[in-house]
């Protein structure tokens, strides 16, 4: 296998590195290097120069935004070659256009590397759904919130405190909006549930809340109700109806989810025959995430990995049957809450079950009169 890199930042040097002791792959070109180039490839700002070279079977995408790669993706895959790409927004953004066009050109577009560093989760997703049907897919798929959680649970750390240690430590993103407010979870969750339920989810129809406004009060109180918080992303895909979230949900201590510290991911699938199946694990980083990486490539050039199969069904989300009790701390006292409570915590009150989509509807317009609103689902 002969490949060219674009981009080649920590991911893509980590993976040369572990490429270096893998006999039959070879670098041949690497394209706009953020970084001095530490072995023997031709150095190019042609993306032509890979994608003329009849030699090159394969290109690495390993940036984080979604231009220029998705142009540059789409005339590699028009020139006929595979594409391994960690990239989650761009396939979150464009899943259905690039993999029907990888399908139409009968080469591989693989991704394992975008939805869960250093776990086997997208195999395994694409093993199980060969002999069952999967039906829920969930987790902890963000290292950062996770930290952040964590440190406020356990070292009674603030919400500020934490992030900062995140950002020292290198789990969050540069723009930590990304990580707190949710969106890199909901990228994760898009990757994961297109290629377990076999649809094409519109990012926008999701429902997404991040943990900005989590305050050391909360945690105390959900302490002493024997309750953590944790940023959980879940698509459910029974009969035609498909529900997906991201939010804060209150675990109990005694769950799974409440067991992982730091910046780990616990990733969970339900499928109808072989039930539940985790994934505990980094999720991310430089050489987890490059260990993916390496195991797409070792697939295409053995011939493990297929073209996608035929375009996606774009499914339309549905929330009003994703139903939940929720926490809710907010200084505005109005009727739709007091008519919806059920038990008053220290600090907020508990809901009856009320579906997601009524509850983010009514916390988007009721932040407008409290910027400090926070909700947390119980699960
Ligand atoms: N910031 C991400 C996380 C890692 O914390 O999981 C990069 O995708």
């Amino acid at each position: 296998m002969v490949i060219g890199v674009l981009g080649l930042g920590p991911i893509g040097e980590s993976v040369c590195e572990m490429l270096g002791s893998k006999s039959g792959i070879r670098v041949k070109y690497v394209c706009c290097p953020e970084r001095p180039v530490r072995f023997p490839a031709t150095v190019t700002r042609e993306l032509r120069d890979l994608t003329e070279d009849p030699e090159v079977d394969t290109v690495l995408e390993l940036s984080a935004e979604i231009h220029p790669a998705l142009e540059q993706v789409q005339q590699c895959l028009l020139a006929g070659k595979h594409v391994v790409t960690c990239n989650k927004p761009l396939l979150a953004f464009h899943w259905n256009e690039l993999m029907a066009l990888a399908a139409r050109q009968g080469v591989c577009l693989r991704y394992g590397g975008a939805a869960a560093g250093g776990l086997a989760w997208i195999p395994a997703i694409e093993r199980c759904k060969r002999a069952d049907t999967i039906h829920e897919i969930s987790g902890i798929m963000n290292g950062t919130t996770n930290y952040i959680l964590d440190a406020m649970h356990l070292a009674h750390a603030s919400f500020q405190t934490a992030l900062n240690r995140s950002q020292d430590f290198g789990y969050a993103e540069i723009d930590t909006a990304s990580d707190v407010d949710g969106l890199d979870s909901l990228h994760r969750l898009i990757l994961s549930a297109n290629t377990a339920f076999d649809v094409s989810i519109p990012p926008e129809e999701v429902l997404v809340r991040g943990i900005r406004c989590i305050q050391r009060r909360d945690v105390e109180t959900f302490l002493a109700h024997g309750f953590c918080c944790r940023l959980i992303a879940s698509a459910e895909h029974y009969a035609e109806r498909l529900a997906a979230v991201v939010e804060p949900t209150l675990v109990e201590l005694k769950d799974h989810e409440a067991a992982v510290h730091s910046n780990f991911n616990l990733l969970t699938m339900v499928s109808r025959q072989a039930g539940k199946q985790s994934f505990f694990g980094q999720g991310a980083g430089r050489y987890p995430t490059a260990y993916n990486v390496v195991q797409d490539l070792l697939d295409v050039a053995a011939g493990r990995a297929e073209p996608p199969g035929p375009p996606r069904i774009e499914t339309h989300v549905d929330n009003r049957t994703f139903v939940r009790k929720y926490y809710i701390r907010t200084a505005v006292s109005e009727p739709w809450l007091w008519s919806r409570t059920e038990e008053r915590w220290e600090t907020g009150v508990i809901t009856c079950r009320l579906s997601a989509q009524e509850v983010h509807a009514w916390a988007a317009e009721a932040r407008g009169r409290d910027p400090e609103l926070f909700f947390a689902a119980l699960r």
